[in-house]
């Protein structure tokens, strides 16, 4: 059996084989045709008129943009200007990506070997588990589980330490967390800094929801601020509801490691967009309020998601998101997969069942970051209604 397994590990790796991302397929499917949305991960955007008017720029000026290629690491303004926003983490720090989800890619590739083992946070967005499996080896890839008591989120570091081993080379985490809407406090974050030191490990921290956090969360630091050996990613498609931008970076504070990772980016993207590059720095100017108009979205949305699951106790069970954009809600249905395809048919809902985020088939992910969530619970309140 073991041999068995070890065969289609060496003819998957071989093949260069990758799980399937679950989630994007999904919302490939459904997310450009059915109204009523319930589980998107960004927040609500805004168009270029209304960026370049809140930052008091004519939108004509990015008439005046050339088309030329751009700086490899990303432009030095929009790198010094985000840098800001780091304690420690200085411009040179920074690299801009061609997307986001490009810099999980990139540190899959440059840090890792296949035989390396890494920790990954579960449940998770696809790629934080799949990217890495497909460069180490599945086998390689231990679960490292949030659970719910009482319904709130923890994260135990006694159970990190039990799947430390000697090949351990990175640990993979996601705060805010997409789905959970967890985020650790401040303490906690300096003990699992302090058992990463201990144990020489590299950290890949996925911040693209940072600044997400709900009323009386405590701030968590950046992971670039606190841990030489960590990765960080960090977007505008989130927390700042820019998806369509296209914008992200990575903090990477170990030099040699920075050439790797440049080296990797030639091959997948060379520069970031010009474009794109204009309207980051455009965005960065008022991401105060792109941010605070969208945890006020966040803030009414779970206070709509908390009562309703209260209203319908039988069919899903809360559990309470402390910063992000997303929640996980238990939904008690034999399948969420066939009830979310249900929905989609009978009542034009889309909810997403949370098998693509490794959490099984019994609950659904909630997205609270648009306006239009409260219109789309309440079609499918009545939806229930109908049919109770
Ligand atoms: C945790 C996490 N990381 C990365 C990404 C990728 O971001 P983008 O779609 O902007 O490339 C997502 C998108 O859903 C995400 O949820």
């Amino acid at each position: 059996m073991r041999s068995l397994l070890y065969l289609s590990w060496v003819k998957s790796v071989a093949m260069n084989e990758i799980q399937s991302f679950g989630t994007e397929l999904y919302f490939e499917q459904y997310e450009f045709n059915v109204q009523h949305q319930l589980c998107n991960s960004d927040c609500e955007t805004v168009s270029v008129a209304e960026l370049c008017q809140m930052a008091d720029i004519p939108v004509a000026a990015i008439g005046d943009l050339h088309l030329g290629y751009t700086e490899a690491p990303g432009n030095p303004d929009l790198r010094a200007a985000l840098a800001s926003a780091y304690a420690t983490a200085q411009a040179d720090d920074l690299m801009i990506l061609g997307t986001p989800i490009e810099g999980i890619y990139l540190t899959a590739r440059t840090l890792l070997a296949s035989g390396d083992e890494v920790i990954v946070l579960s449940p998770a967005y696809d790629a934080l588990i799949n990217m890495f499996a497909h460069v180490v080896g599945a086998d390689n890839v231990a679960r490292w589980r949030l659970t719910s008591t009482e319904g709130n989120w923890s994260l135990d570091l006694n159970a990190l330490e039990a799947l430390i081993t000697a090949k351990t080379k990175l640990v993979v985490v996601n705060f805010p967390h997409n789905p959970t809407g967890y985020l650790p406090s401040p303490e906690w974050q300096a003990e699992f800094i302090s058992i990463l030191r201990k144990h020489d490990l590299y950290l890949f921290q996925d911040e693209m929801y940072f600044g997400l956090n709900h009323q009386g969360t405590p701030s968590m630091a950046s992971a670039a601020d606190v841990y030489e050996k960590s990765i960080v990613l960090s977007g505008l498609s989130k927390t700042y509801g820019l998806p369509g931008l296209r914008s992200g970076w990575l903090v990477v504070q170990d030099k040699a490691l920075y050439q790797t990772l440049k080296n990797w980016k030639f091959y997948t993207s060379i520069c970031p967009p010009a474009p794109t590059e204009f309207l980051a720095q455009v965005a960065w100017q008022v991401r105060d309020q792109l941010k605070q108009r969208n945890l006020e979205i966040i803030e009414m949305n779970k206070r709509l998601a908390r009562d309703f699951c209260q209203r319908w106790p039988d069919l899903f069970t809360w559990h309470n998101p402390v910063a992000g954009s997303t929640a996980l809600v238990d939904v008690h249905v034999p399948s969420v997969t066939a009830y979310a395809d249900q929905l989609v048919r009978e009542a034009g809902v889309l909810i997403l069942p949370t098998t693509s985020l490794d959490y099984g088939d019994g609950a659904m992910r909630v997205g609270l970051g648009r306006k239009a969530f409260g219109a789309a619970l309440a079609e499918l309140e009545q939806y229930l209604k109908r049919h109770s």
